[in-house]
């Protein structure tokens, strides 16, 4: 039977695409208010500023590129049961061969009506006045998840998550749940639980493994022993 994986990313997996992290020194969250731009409070009080800030962030993912660790993750999928969790909005596994990739924070490059709740592809530049194809309302937001809502797919995270032999987060700080909890849940399935982060996150002590340093580095190399392993075990 091939080896049930499950993978959380987090922004640091994308860092060295040049995508900016949240919570590191200079990271987007010291550059905005998380509740001006990241909640529908912020939304409701004013849209364009939103919009904007999420338009900034297509335009710097419009330049960037996978690097190794997405790509290896690609690789990865091809050798186990994989069940691909990112809390990031970018697409970046996409670009690099992932298929199904669960989007648990929405996805950028798409847009959600909130009135008739249509989803599509969101412009490179989105604007208040912007109207809903289905609809003809002037209601489009980014199909992002907010600080204050409920993420995407969690039934579908959560079984993946109770079957799993072996959970891994990579470059998440561990400061949002419900990911920040997934490791409980992978334990109490009775999985392995290892962390690949550039310094030990809010929740290392929860992992019984951790291994440190940058995610272009250390994925390629964690998912080579897991494939090698993956066909000596005959599954490949
Ligand atoms: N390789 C590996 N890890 C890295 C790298 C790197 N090159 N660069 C940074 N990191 C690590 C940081 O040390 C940090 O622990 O990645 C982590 C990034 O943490 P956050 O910025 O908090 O990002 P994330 O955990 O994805 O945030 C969760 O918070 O604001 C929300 O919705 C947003 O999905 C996001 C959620």
């Amino acid at each position: 039977m091939r080896q049930k994986v499950v993978v959380l990313t987090g922004a640091g997996i994308s860092a060295e695409s040049g995508l900016g992290t949240f919570r590191d020194r200079g990271g987007i969250w010291s550059q905005y208010d998380l509740a001006e731009v990241a909640t529908p409070e912020g939304f409701a009080a004013d849209p364009a500023k939103v919009l904007d800030f999420y338009n900034a962030r297509r335009a710097n993912l419009a330049g960037a590129a996978p690097h190794a660790a997405h790509k290896a993750l690609a690789v990865l999928g091809e050798a186990v049961d994989l069940t691909l969790v990112t809390q990031n909005i970018d697409d970046l596994h996409e670009q690099a061969g992932s298929g199904d990739v669960i989007h648990m924070h929405g996805e950028l490059r798409r847009s959600l009506c909130a009135a008739c709740g249509a989803r599509a592809m969101a412009a490179e530049v989105m604007r208040v006045a912007d109207r809903c194809t289905a609809c003809n309302a002037a209601a489009l937001r980014p199909d992002v998840v907010w600080f204050g809502e409920m993420p995407y797919h969690m039934e579908r995270i959560e079984d993946a998550l109770a079957e799993a032999d072996l959970f891994a987060a990579i470059g998440t700080s561990g400061e949002v749940y419900p990911a920040a909890g997934f490791v409980e849940l992978a334990r109490m399935a009775g999985a392995e639980t290892v962390e690949l982060n550039l310094e030990p996150s809010a929740r290392a002590g929860a992992f019984q493994r951790a291994i440190l340093g940058p995610a272009s580095e250390t994925v390629p190399a964690w998912v080579a022993g897991l494939v090698a392993g993956a066909r000596l075990g005959g599954d490949v």
